[in-house]
């Protein structure tokens, strides 16, 4: 899978991807992560690829004439599944969007800057936006990483057994039970006695009966979603 992001401060997207699970994705070959500057497709002078709004107000805009120029090059090298764009008022990210996301071949997102991007890209070019979550970010890097490591953990393969996501919160509308490793005891905080019977039965219902609880107290919007 490759997933190509757009943006106009590629410096804020030059680390998330570089470590841990989905370094070791890249090094299998199975996600391929580009970083587009937005800069390098701009006519106009000093790299300009914002303006003040039509209508006035404060903040500036993305203009569109970039963004066609980025998307129609990297276009010709693909065909991309989605083109999404990052912005508060999209579709709220979760993981069933993950999940689906996942199994595409190229993804390409576009992260805004400034008051946000020409309203005619959003609408002749954007197939799907997305929202990480209730608050406003300076811009959609942050939101495109978020995006990019809960997609690119689920593509097959790239975890494995002991890192699966099957037993990830929310995989079954469930959030994940507490864990606990060495030592047995710490200060006079023993763990569970189940977790040590080495009875697997038991342990596979204790887990099942503490994410039901957890999920029922914590988040009951979420045991009955689709
Ligand atoms: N850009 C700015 N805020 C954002 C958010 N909450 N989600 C996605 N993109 C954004």
């Amino acid at each position: 899978m490759t997933i190509d992001i757009i943006s106009v401060v590629p410096d804020l997207l030059s680390s998330p991807f570089a470590h841990s699970i989905l370094k070791r994705a890249a090094e299998k070959g199975l996600l391929q992560v580009n970083i587009i500057n937005l800069r390098d497709y701009t006519t106009y002078a000093r790299a300009q690829v914002d303006d003040y709004q039509f209508g006035g107000g404060a903040g500036m805009v993305l203009m569109i004439e970039p963004l066609v120029n980025a998307v129609e090059s990297l276009k010709k090298e693909k065909i991309y599944d989605e083109i999404i764009f990052l912005t508060p008022d999209g579709e709220t990210f979760n993981q069933k969007q993950a999940n689906s996301l996942s199994l595409k071949t190229n993804l390409l997102l576009i992260c805004g800057h400034y008051k946000g991007i020409d309203q005619r890209f959003r609408d002749h070019f954007v197939t799907k936006e997305i929202s990480i979550g209730d608050y406003v970010l300076s811009g959609g890097e942050l939101a495109a990483a978020v995006l990019t490591d809960a997609i690119g953990r689920l593509i097959p393969g790239v975890l494995n057994n002991e890192t699966s996501a099957l037993t990830d919160s929310f995989q079954d509308n469930l959030l994940a039970p507490p864990v606990y490793t060495r030592p047995e005891v710490f200060r006079d905080w023993p763990i569970p006695d189940v977790l040590k019977s080495g009875n697997h039965k038991l342990i596979e219902q204790w887990r099942y009966e503490q994410a039901v609880q957890r999920t029922t107290l914590l988040r009951p919007d979420i045991l009955d979603s689709k």
